[in-house]
């Protein structure tokens, strides 16, 4: 496993390893605290290509709150000894290249020498939720999402469907940047407990963590209950029954068309419908993220 941190190193070691017929790049772009779901792209692009870019950034353009940057947990040492972890546990046949993986870790000042200046803009997938509430961040995540997919010319690249809404954004990036390669968008990986993993989990004491559970528990419960009612009365249930546990707060719950992430009103108005939530949990509080599929 090499470690690289220059955009040089990056671009040269990428360049050289497609003149040796390199078969398959994934990317699995990560800000670190690198935890079980960022382990599943990982073995996923293990599998799929020879060779696997890891870029772990914490990318403070996609930070609209300064103390959330600052406390955003950093582990550079811990997400490489993981790294190397699945490296090891990759089998190969003997006829086969031994997949491998190139860590990507670039100082700020290597990512933006001086201030991104570059917008974007795709409504309704950006305005939306997420969007409407940390004004610039979709426009951070598309910065540093395009500026990987630039240097890395990725076969494949890797998202979690924890962050469904950015999973929509960067599809209508590359659509609007003729990025032509494949998206992989793969599943939430839970805790025992149900909790959707995060690397802000680490940010929760043992309590919060247990509250926390009552979310994604409340979302599984409703997609039972959305069998026998409206979605106003679905979204209605959700709210009051998360709001009704103390130490959790809902910031907004939607349930959407799963394409353009506009509210519904019926279960049959779109082929796909998800509802996405997001929920501050404990005395900090620490805003968890999570999404279930309807239908
Ligand atoms: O999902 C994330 O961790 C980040 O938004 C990403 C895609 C790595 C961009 O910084």
């Amino acid at each position: 496993m090499t470690i690289i941190h220059t955009i040089s190193e990056l671009t040269e070691s990428l360049a050289r390893a497609r003149q040796a017929h390199c078969n398959g790049i994934g990317l699995v772009p990560t800000m670190g605290a690198l935890h079980a779901g960022h382990a599943s792209l990982v073995r996923r692009s293990l599998a799929e290509n020879e060779l696997t870019v890891v870029s772990i950034f914490v990318n403070p353009t996609q930070f609209n709150d300064s103390a959330d940057l600052d406390r955003y947990p950093r582990t550079l040492q811990a997400d490489c000894t993981l790294l190397e972890s699945l490296l090891a546990e990759t089998t190969t046949h003997a006829c086969h290249q031994q997949p491998e993986i190139m860590v990507f870790a670039p100082s700020v000042e290597e990512v933006y020498p001086k201030p991104d200046t570059r917008r974007f803009s795709y409504p309704p997938t950006d305005s939306v939720m997420e969007g409407a509430r940390r004004p610039g961040h979709f426009n951070g995540v598309c910065q540093i999402v395009s500026r990987l997919f630039e240097w890395c010319c990725p076969d494949k690249a890797y998202f979690g469907e924890k962050d469904f809404q950015q999973i929509a954004v960067i599809r209508a990036m590359m659509a609007d940047l003729g990025f032509q390669f494949e998206l992989v968008a793969c599943p939430i990986v839970r805790e025992e407990s149900g909790l959707a993993l995060s690397s802000r989990n680490a940010l929760l004491t043992d309590d919060e963590r247990q509250t926390a559970t009552h979310i994604s528990r409340t979302l599984f419960a409703s997609v039972e209950y959305a069998r026998t009612h409206s979605v106003r009365e679905t979204h209605d249930w959700v709210m009051s029954e998360i709001n009704a546990q103390a130490g959790l707060e809902v910031e907004y719950f939607e349930i959407v068309d799963a394409l353009s992430l506009l509210p519904v009103t019926a279960w049959d108005a779109a082929p796909h419908i998800q509802g996405c939530i997001t929920v501050h949990c404990g005395q900090t509080p620490i805003r968890l993220i999570d999404n279930i599929c309807y239908r």
